[in-house]
């Protein structure tokens, strides 16, 4: 990595999931988005790789180096893995400790006191000067360019892998809001606990996820469509072939779709009237990774009678958001420093 690049990039976006992370500076754009997956050397304490790198070492390198995941459900379930974590983003992206990153990051809204404070906290061991947190709807709406400051409503939902929330934003902040504690991992681990009882079978992680990208539709819709997949039984451990039909999948899908339509119609109808007539003309905009569940845009917009759609890039909106945060962040610096002169 180029020196002089080291020495300027010193503010960085942040946005860490359940599942991937991402990290973006205002000049150079989104420089990493891999999973949440942290391998650490555990006799040093070393980072020994982050992101795709930590998982294709699963099994590959010594028997002190352990691989970890210190997201669950949005936020941090480990302080010092997410501050090595962060370090080792860091490290990716070239920016040096010596340069005291001011970072921009993501906070789901449902995140306790005590889970912002361990993300910031995080951040300062990694080598942060400042930390800001923004809540993660806001960054999503800044990212799909809503008039978030004026006095509209815009409605935003996003769907993520561990987190999953509804709100209503205008004159800048979130008017009203709901979360839960679920995503699309659920959706994964749903299928595999109907594929364990109807089959007596274990799939791997990975393959769950691409039954459910292939099949899963939040509608229902099976197309009669199946696909055959490795496993292995439950009792015996013998490695089998099972055929996985659609019906089978979407099945698994009922209790968190229900809860995610349940979320979205709290959040409109707290909401005041006048913000409720901006949704109803504007529509609802999903963002995350899950939103690309098929028929998922439909599935909402039947439950609460406006018009939903699914943002492109829809994993990315939010660290778009964040890096417009940041080039805001220093024009407004440089605008103290004129004035200071
Ligand atoms: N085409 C698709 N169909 C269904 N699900 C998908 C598709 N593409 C991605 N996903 C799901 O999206 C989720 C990842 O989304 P995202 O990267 O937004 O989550 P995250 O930011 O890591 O999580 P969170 O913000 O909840 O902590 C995974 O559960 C993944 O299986
Ligand atoms: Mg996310």
């Amino acid at each position: 990595m180029d020196l002089a690049l080291k020495v300027l990039a010193t503010d960085v976006a942040l946005d860490i999931g359940t599942a991937n992370c991402r990290l973006a500076t205002a000049q150079r754009g989104i420089l990493f988005n891999e999973p949440t997956v942290v391998a650490i050397d555990t006799n040093s304490g070393d980072v020994v790789e982050v992101g795709f790198g930590a998982l294709d070492s699963v099994g590959r390198t010594s028997r002190h180096v352990v691989v970890f995941r210190p997201f669950a459900q949005g936020t941090t379930v480990d302080f010092d893995v997410t501050a090595r974590l962060i370090s080792g983003l860091f490290d990716r992206a070239g920016i040096s400790k010596m340069s005291r990153a001011r970072v921009v990051m993501s906070v789901p809204s449902l995140a306790t006191a005590i889970e912002r404070r361990a993300l910031r906290q995080a951040a300062i061991q990694a080598g942060a000067r400042e930390v800001s947190l923004v809540e993660a709807p806001i960054a999503a709406a800044i990212g799909l360019g809503m008039p978030v400051q004026d006095p509209v409503g815009s409605a935003v939902t996003i769907l993520g892998a561990g987190a999953s929330e509804a709100a209503l934003i205008s004159l800048g902040g979130i008017v009203t809001g709901s979360g839960r504690r679920h995503g699309g991992n659920d959706l994964d681990a749903a299928i595999a606990s109907l594929l364990r009882q109807r089959h007596g079978v274990v799939v791997a992680p990975g393959i769950i996820e691409v039954l459910k990208w292939n099949l899963a539709s939040a509608l229902g819709h099976t197309h009669g469509s199946s696909e055959v997949v490795s496993a292995r039984m439950v009792d015996s451990g013998d490695p089998v072939e099972v055929e996985v039909g659609a019906d089978l999948v979407n099945l698994a899908l009922t209790d968190v779709l229900n809860s995610t339509i349940k979320m979205v119609q709290d959040c409109l109808s707290d909401a005041p009237p006048d913000l409720s007539q901006d949704v109803s003309a504007g529509g609802l905009t999903l963002v995350g990774g899950h939103a690309r569940l098929s028929d998922f845009a439909e599935l909402i917009a039947t439950g609460t009678g406006i018009e939903v759609n699914v943002a492109d890039d829809a994993d990315l909106v939010i660290i778009q958001g964040l890096q417009l945060c940041l080039a805001e962040m220093s024009s407004l610096h440089a605008l103290l420093r004129n004035v200071d002169r």
